[in-house]
């Protein structure tokens, strides 16, 4: 008989126990079901936090670890049109997975119009020793930046300006949702959304795109360090990965004699990330026409190019470059640039003149080899970054 009355009471114990906490997981998975169909499953979120990177990979510029919680929720708030004033612009409108999270179009079209300058690519993002975001480097962290976008009229029209509705009138709008209380609860413990968590989870799926299955690295693997042959390259591609690597020798009217051409000078190996030092690279108009010498980041080059060897997006702050080989080319001749931007990088004009490299076909042909070597594959398609509605 006790031992009888002890089996009813730890069922009961082990029912209501469960089936309190069973009930809630249950209709919250219900409600994020209406609108993910299954793509974000409350017991078994998407993994962003235990990710590997290989160890020559040190530049970082993460505050703190990931979590997987605020990953899934930045990866909503990236994917959801809510985000804009008239609900039909997100962030991947203008980011999107299959071009390494750039854009194709020059400029991108928001809300409102047009934007500026070429959208940039996010693959990653986080490994960099620079800190600020923005082709001109007006973003002070990853954080600031990831709310700029929506506060601007022409991109996502929340700028409390021309008409448009501010920043307080997207939070009350966010936080009336059915899956936002949700998913802010899952990630901070409390209903409601406010700038800072936004930033934060916005910022932390960003930097979870990481990108390092490219053939650059299967080499990089084998060796030492950069400046070693990569076992699995093609001699061409060897041959490019030095070219990159080494400084030109330049007479006194900066004509390349010998040497590289000096681009692991900016664009530094393993990240490719940008030298925080860097001033303009010569590339010195706007796309609305008239100068613009401002631009001194330029994202990672890892994944400029898409597996099928094609450029991923226009380059530069303009999209005025549409291929590898006119991007080495733009520096080939430096000369006219330093004459009429008043911020060229003083690297690029030595003895005050623009460098002149003296490239020929094979030296081109060998750099465009090496930076299709920058691509990894995993990324265009994993559905962790992936639109989950
Ligand atoms: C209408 C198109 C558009 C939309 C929408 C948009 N972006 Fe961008 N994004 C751009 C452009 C263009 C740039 C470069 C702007 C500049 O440097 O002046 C950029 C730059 C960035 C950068 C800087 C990358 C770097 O390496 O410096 C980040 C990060 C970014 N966007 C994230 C976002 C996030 C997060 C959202 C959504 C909240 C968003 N973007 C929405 C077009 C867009
Ligand atoms: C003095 C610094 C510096 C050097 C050296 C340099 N770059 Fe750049 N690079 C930049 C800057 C800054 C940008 C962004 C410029 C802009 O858009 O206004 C850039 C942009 C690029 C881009 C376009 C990136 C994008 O996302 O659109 C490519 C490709 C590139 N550089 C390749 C090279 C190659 C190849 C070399 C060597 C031949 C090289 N760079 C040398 C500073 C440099």
């Amino acid at each position: 008989m006790r031992y009888f009355l002890l089996l009813i009471s730890i069922a009961t114990f082990t029912l209501t126990g469960c089936a309190g906490k069973a009930d809630n997981t249950e209709s919250n998975q219900a409600v994020l079901d209406k609108y993910f169909k299954g793509n974000i499953n409350l017991t078994s979120l998407d993994n962003y936090t235990s990710q590997t990177k290989p160890n020559y990979i040190t530049k970082d510029n993460a505050p703190g670890a990931l979590s997987n919680e605020i990953a899934t929720l930045g990866r909503v708030l990236f994917y959801d049109k809510a985000l804009s004033k008239d609900n039909s612009i997100s962030c991947a409108s203008c980011h999107k997975q299959s071009f390494a999270f750039g854009d194709t179009a020059t400029p991108s079209r928001g809300v409102n119009g047009l934007t500026g300058r070429q959208s940039m690519r996010l693959v990653n993002a986080r490994f960099s020793q620079e800190v600020k975001f923005f082709w001109d480097e007006r973003a002070t962290s990853l954080e600031n930046q990831t709310t700029q976008p929506i506060k601007d009229h022409a991109e996502m029209g929340f700028s409390g300006s021309n008409g448009d509705p501010n920043f307080a009138d997207l939070l009350i709008k966010l936080n009336a949702t059915e899956y936002y209380p949700i998913l802010a609860n899952r990630a901070f413990g409390t209903n409601t959304l406010d700038e800072t968590k936004i930033q934060n989870a916005l910022s932390q799926f960003i930097r979870s795109i990481q990108s390092f299955d490219s053939k650059y690295d299967i080499g990089r693997a084998q060796v030492n360090n950069d400046n070693q042959n990569f076992p699995n390259f093609t001699a061409q591609e060897n041959l490019g990965k030095n070219l990159f690597l080494d400084r030109p020798v330049l007479d006194a009217n900066s004509v390349r004699t010998s040497g590289g051409l000096g681009c692991q000078g900016c664009h530094r190996a393993p990240e490719f990330d940008i030298d925080p030092a860097t001033r303009s690279n010569g590339i010195g108009g706007s796309i609305a026409g008239g100068p613009d010498f401002t631009n001194t980041r330029a994202p990672s080059l890892r994944n400029i190019a898409l597996p099928n060897g094609n450029i991923a997006t226009p380059l530069m702050h303009t999209g005025v470059i549409k291929s590898l080989q006119a991007a080495i080319g733009h520096y080939g001749n430096l000369t006219a640039a330093a004459q009429n931007n008043t911020n060229l990088d003083p690297r690029l004009k030595p003895n005050n003149i623009g460098q002149q490299l003296n490239l020929n076909a094979t030296e081109v042909q060998a750099v465009e080899a090496f930076l299709k070597t920058l691509t990894g594959q995993a990324v265009y398609t994993d559905k962790r970054w992936s639109n989950p509605f």
